[in-house]
């Protein structure tokens, strides 16, 4: 199955009045719109990655070497330790210029504000859910996760996203977007590997907060990981728009409207 990138009319690469939040409610029934993680993950395996830059190439070379080509649990962790790090740094870097006094600006960068949580909040959920799963299978950190491993890749991500924030928003989140369409790819081919997973059923206070919140029903294993695989299409398909590319967001059956508008 091939996912359709999305045509859309654009002006100057900008999208127009996009909402300020997901809304889960795509079919105007009150309800949040059945999504099949099982096709959603096989449109992500049967479409080819984006052709990324040299700089997420030597990002990935890197996580590879740290933490081996092969996905695993652990590998995920430490993936979503660092996917949440870009979030932070552009919400802060809007907060700090909101003192902006053209209205239609600060709008954008509330917008963005607002998505910017949301995701670090979502990439949060992804690090809580993969931990319990560590815990319930009794798995040890690897000692790319432990101190001061740890603390030195995220410092080393904090610098970068935010220098890279600095000084070019767009690359900022292209950068992103391609970081995303990555997680994206790993986390399907993750589920795929692991057809077991299908049969695991998913418990836990983090599974239980995480299927709430993206308001999907979540009983296996194989299914947290499929959502998890969407989660980041979604944030690619932001970061997509927001670096003035509508035209590589990745459309599905029930997808939330991409919520930043570029045009601030
Ligand atoms: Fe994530
Ligand atoms: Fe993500």
């Amino acid at each position: 199955m091939q996912a359709r990138r999305r045509a859309v009319a654009t002006e100057n690469g900008c999208i127009g009045a996009l909402p300020e939040t997901t809304d889960l409610d795509h079919d105007g029934t009150g309800e949040p719109m059945a999504i099949d993680l099982r096709r959603e993950q096989e449109a992500t395996l049967a479409r080819a990655s984006y052709t990324y830059s040299p700089l997420t190439r030597v990002f990935i070379a890197s996580m590879d070497l740290v933490a081996g080509r092969e996905t695993t649990t652990a590998k995920a962790k430490m993936l979503e330790v660092l996917a949440g790090i870009p979030y932070n740094a552009w919400e802060r870097q809007e907060q700090a210029l909101l003192g902006s006094r053209d209205r239609q600006t600060v709008e954008g960068r509330r917008r963005l504000i607002r998505w910017a949580r949301e995701a670090r909040d979502n990439e949060n959920l992804h690090l809580e859910v993969l931990a319990e799963r560590m815990r319930q299978q009794g798995e040890p950190d690897p000692w790319f996760l432990v101190q001061p491993m740890r603390f030195g890749a995220e410092l080393f991500y904090i610098l970068f996203a935010n220098t890279l924030a600095a000084a070019d928003m767009r690359q900022a989140f292209q950068f992103n977007a391609e970081f995303e369409d990555h997680a994206e790819h790993a986390y399907a081919q993750f589920a795929a590997d692991h057809p077991e997973w299908d049969d695991e059923p998913a418990n836990g206070p983090a599974v239980r907060r995480y299927s709430e919140s993206t308001g999907t029903e979540l009983t296996t294993w194989g299914d947290v990981v499929r959502r998890i695989a969407l989660d980041e299409r979604d944030h690619m398909n932001r970061s997509f728009v927001a670096a003035g590319k509508p035209d590589q967001v990745v459309e599905y059956e029930g997808m939330p409207e991409p919520a930043v508008d570029p045009c601030r």
